[in-house]
Protein backbone atom coordinates (compact mmCIF):
# COMPACT_ATOMS: atom_id res chain seq x y z
CA UNK A 1 0.00 0.00 0.00
CA UNK A 2 1.67 3.50 -0.80
CA UNK A 3 0.55 5.33 2.68
CA UNK A 4 1.90 8.68 3.14
CA UNK A 5 3.94 9.49 5.82
CA UNK A 6 3.70 12.99 7.31
CA UNK A 7 4.56 15.63 5.11
CA UNK A 8 7.30 17.71 5.21
CA UNK A 9 8.24 21.27 4.38
CA UNK A 10 10.99 21.89 1.60
CA UNK A 11 12.89 25.14 0.35
CA UNK A 12 14.01 24.85 -3.43
CA UNK A 13 17.33 25.92 -4.51
CA UNK A 14 19.11 25.99 -7.71
CA UNK A 15 21.79 23.45 -7.84
CA UNK A 16 25.24 23.93 -8.08
CA UNK A 17 28.48 22.66 -7.79
CA UNK A 18 28.31 21.98 -4.59
CA UNK A 19 25.32 19.98 -4.21
CA UNK A 20 26.94 17.47 -6.99
CA UNK A 21 28.27 15.53 -3.65
CA UNK A 22 25.07 15.04 -1.92
CA UNK A 23 22.53 14.50 -5.32
CA UNK A 24 25.40 11.76 -6.92
CA UNK A 25 24.85 9.74 -3.10
CA UNK A 26 20.82 10.21 -3.96
CA UNK A 27 21.24 9.22 -7.60
CA UNK A 28 22.91 6.17 -7.11
CA UNK A 29 20.39 4.90 -4.66
CA UNK A 30 17.45 5.42 -6.90
CA UNK A 31 18.67 4.23 -10.35
CA UNK A 32 20.40 0.86 -11.68
CA UNK A 33 22.25 3.06 -14.65
CA UNK A 34 22.77 6.37 -12.42
CA UNK A 35 24.03 9.25 -13.87
CA UNK A 36 27.88 9.96 -13.28
CA UNK A 37 29.31 13.21 -11.78
CA UNK A 38 30.40 14.40 -15.34
CA UNK A 39 26.45 14.06 -16.42
CA UNK A 40 25.59 16.37 -13.88
CA UNK A 41 28.52 18.90 -14.30
CA UNK A 42 27.68 19.01 -17.99
CA UNK A 43 23.83 20.04 -17.62
CA UNK A 44 24.90 22.68 -14.73
CA UNK A 45 27.69 23.94 -16.49
CA UNK A 46 27.44 23.43 -20.49
CA UNK A 47 23.56 23.06 -21.36
CA UNK A 48 21.79 26.57 -21.52
CA UNK A 49 18.59 25.09 -22.33
CA UNK A 50 18.91 22.93 -18.80
CA UNK A 51 17.12 23.60 -15.01
CA UNK A 52 18.28 21.97 -12.18
CA UNK A 53 16.59 22.38 -8.20
CA UNK A 54 16.99 20.51 -5.37
CA UNK A 55 14.79 20.36 -2.25
CA UNK A 56 15.97 20.87 1.23
CA UNK A 57 14.04 19.77 4.27
CA UNK A 58 13.47 23.34 6.23
CA UNK A 59 15.12 21.53 9.49
CA UNK A 60 18.63 21.08 8.52
CA UNK A 61 18.44 22.37 5.05
CA UNK A 62 19.56 18.73 4.11
CA UNK A 63 19.08 17.83 0.26
CA UNK A 64 16.39 15.31 -0.31
CA UNK A 65 15.86 14.94 -3.47
CA UNK A 66 16.16 16.76 -6.89
CA UNK A 67 14.94 17.37 -10.30
CA UNK A 68 16.31 18.59 -13.34
CA UNK A 69 14.88 19.67 -17.04
CA UNK A 70 15.37 21.32 -19.91
CA UNK A 71 13.22 23.99 -21.29
CA UNK A 72 13.33 24.33 -24.55
CA UNK A 73 10.41 27.27 -26.34
CA UNK A 74 7.26 25.80 -25.74
CA UNK A 75 8.33 22.47 -23.96
CA UNK A 76 9.27 21.00 -20.89
CA UNK A 77 11.28 17.67 -21.06
CA UNK A 78 11.46 16.28 -17.03
CA UNK A 79 15.23 14.65 -17.19
CA UNK A 80 15.40 13.28 -13.44
CA UNK A 81 13.49 13.23 -10.58
CA UNK A 82 14.58 11.46 -7.73
CA UNK A 83 13.91 11.86 -3.98
CA UNK A 84 16.23 10.11 -0.84
CA UNK A 85 15.06 6.70 0.10
CA UNK A 86 14.80 7.30 3.21
CA UNK A 87 12.47 10.68 2.69
CA UNK A 88 9.99 9.04 0.24
CA UNK A 89 6.65 8.51 0.31
CA UNK A 90 5.74 12.32 1.82
CA UNK A 91 4.94 14.13 -1.03
CA UNK A 92 8.13 15.38 -2.18
CA UNK A 93 8.63 13.48 -5.47
CA UNK A 94 4.76 15.39 -6.31
CA UNK A 95 6.36 18.25 -4.77
CA UNK A 96 9.39 18.36 -7.29
CA UNK A 97 7.37 17.67 -9.91
CA UNK A 98 5.05 20.38 -9.53
CA UNK A 99 7.78 22.99 -9.02
CA UNK A 100 9.15 22.23 -12.12
CA UNK A 101 5.99 22.70 -14.27
CA UNK A 102 5.03 25.63 -12.03
CA UNK A 103 8.70 27.06 -12.97
CA UNK A 104 8.06 25.93 -16.85
CA UNK A 105 4.67 27.16 -16.70
CA UNK A 106 5.88 30.44 -15.50
CA UNK A 107 8.01 30.72 -17.65
CA UNK A 108 5.27 29.80 -21.09
CA UNK A 109 5.84 26.28 -21.41
CA UNK A 110 2.68 24.48 -23.29
CA UNK A 111 3.57 21.03 -22.97
CA UNK A 112 5.51 18.30 -20.53
CA UNK A 113 7.12 15.48 -22.10
CA UNK A 114 9.31 12.68 -19.79
CA UNK A 115 10.21 9.01 -20.30
CA UNK A 116 9.24 6.32 -17.25
CA UNK A 117 10.60 2.62 -17.35
CA UNK A 118 7.76 0.51 -17.50
CA UNK A 119 8.67 -1.30 -14.62
CA UNK A 120 8.46 2.32 -12.64
CA UNK A 121 4.70 2.02 -11.74
CA UNK A 122 5.55 3.98 -8.81
CA UNK A 123 7.16 7.33 -10.97
CA UNK A 124 4.59 6.48 -13.18
CA UNK A 125 1.49 6.84 -10.30
CA UNK A 126 3.14 10.08 -9.92
CA UNK A 127 3.08 11.19 -12.91
CA UNK A 128 -0.73 9.83 -14.05
CA UNK A 129 -1.79 11.84 -10.59
CA UNK A 130 -0.45 14.95 -12.44
CA UNK A 131 -1.62 14.76 -15.55
CA UNK A 132 0.59 12.86 -17.72
CA UNK A 133 -0.79 10.57 -20.61
CA UNK A 134 1.12 8.17 -22.40
CA UNK A 135 1.69 9.04 -25.93
CA UNK A 136 3.91 6.43 -27.31
CA UNK A 137 6.47 4.01 -26.25
CA UNK A 138 10.62 3.98 -27.20
CA UNK A 139 11.80 0.59 -27.72
CA UNK A 140 14.83 -0.57 -25.66
CA UNK A 141 15.20 3.22 -24.59
CA UNK A 142 17.00 2.10 -21.15
CA UNK A 143 20.02 -0.40 -20.37
CA UNK A 144 21.04 -2.02 -17.17
CA UNK A 145 18.47 -3.92 -17.33
CA UNK A 146 17.45 -3.52 -21.16
CA UNK A 147 13.94 -1.79 -21.06
CA UNK A 148 11.31 0.04 -23.12
CA UNK A 149 10.53 3.81 -22.10
CA UNK A 150 6.66 4.99 -22.29
CA UNK A 151 6.83 8.23 -23.52
CA UNK A 152 4.25 10.41 -21.54
CA UNK A 153 3.10 13.76 -22.31
CA UNK A 154 1.11 16.91 -20.01
CA UNK A 155 -0.33 19.58 -21.84
CA UNK A 156 -0.97 23.21 -20.52
CA UNK A 157 -3.50 26.29 -20.55
CA UNK A 158 -0.95 28.53 -19.40
CA UNK A 159 -2.05 28.51 -15.85
CA UNK A 160 0.34 26.94 -12.87
CA UNK A 161 -1.14 24.21 -11.57
CA UNK A 162 -2.74 23.77 -7.64
CA UNK A 163 -0.81 22.31 -4.85
C1 LIG B 1 9.37 8.41 -7.99
C2 LIG B 1 9.82 9.15 -6.72
C3 LIG B 1 10.54 10.44 -7.13
C4 LIG B 1 8.57 9.48 -5.89
O1 LIG B 1 8.99 10.27 -4.78
P1 LIG B 1 8.17 10.32 -3.41
O2 LIG B 1 8.62 11.53 -2.68
O3 LIG B 1 8.26 9.03 -2.69
O4 LIG B 1 6.68 10.49 -3.96
P2 LIG B 1 5.45 11.22 -3.23
O5 LIG B 1 5.44 10.91 -1.77
O6 LIG B 1 5.46 12.66 -3.60
O7 LIG B 1 4.21 10.49 -3.90
C5 LIG B 1 3.50 11.11 -4.96
C6 LIG B 1 2.74 10.05 -5.73
O8 LIG B 1 3.65 9.12 -6.30
C7 LIG B 1 3.06 7.82 -6.30
N1 LIG B 1 3.82 6.94 -5.40
C8 LIG B 1 4.82 7.29 -4.56
N2 LIG B 1 5.32 6.18 -3.94
C9 LIG B 1 4.62 5.12 -4.43
C10 LIG B 1 4.69 3.72 -4.22
N3 LIG B 1 5.56 3.18 -3.37
N4 LIG B 1 3.83 2.92 -4.91
C11 LIG B 1 2.94 3.45 -5.78
N5 LIG B 1 2.84 4.79 -6.03
C12 LIG B 1 3.68 5.61 -5.37
C13 LIG B 1 1.64 8.01 -5.78
O9 LIG B 1 0.82 8.34 -6.89
C14 LIG B 1 1.81 9.22 -4.89
O10 LIG B 1 0.60 9.91 -4.68
P3 LIG B 1 -0.29 9.59 -3.33
O11 LIG B 1 0.63 9.84 -2.16
O12 LIG B 1 -1.41 10.54 -3.43
O13 LIG B 1 -0.65 8.14 -3.47
C15 LIG B 1 10.76 8.25 -5.83
O14 LIG B 1 10.11 7.01 -5.63
C16 LIG B 1 12.12 8.01 -6.43
O15 LIG B 1 13.06 8.80 -6.21
N6 LIG B 1 12.27 6.91 -7.20
C17 LIG B 1 13.57 6.56 -7.83
C18 LIG B 1 13.89 7.48 -8.97
C19 LIG B 1 12.81 7.45 -10.04
O16 LIG B 1 12.25 6.40 -10.35
N7 LIG B 1 12.55 8.63 -10.64
C20 LIG B 1 11.61 8.75 -11.74
C21 LIG B 1 12.30 8.39 -13.01
S1 LIG B 1 11.23 8.53 -14.43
Amino acid sequence: MNKRAASVSIAFDRMTPADVERVLAIEQAAYTSPWTRRMFESELWENPFSFAYVAREEEQRRIVGYVLFWMVYDELHLMNVAVDPAWRKRGIGEELVRFAINTGVGRGIRMATLEVRTSNLTAQSLYRKLGFHQVGVRRSYYREPREDALLLQCEFDGKPEEG
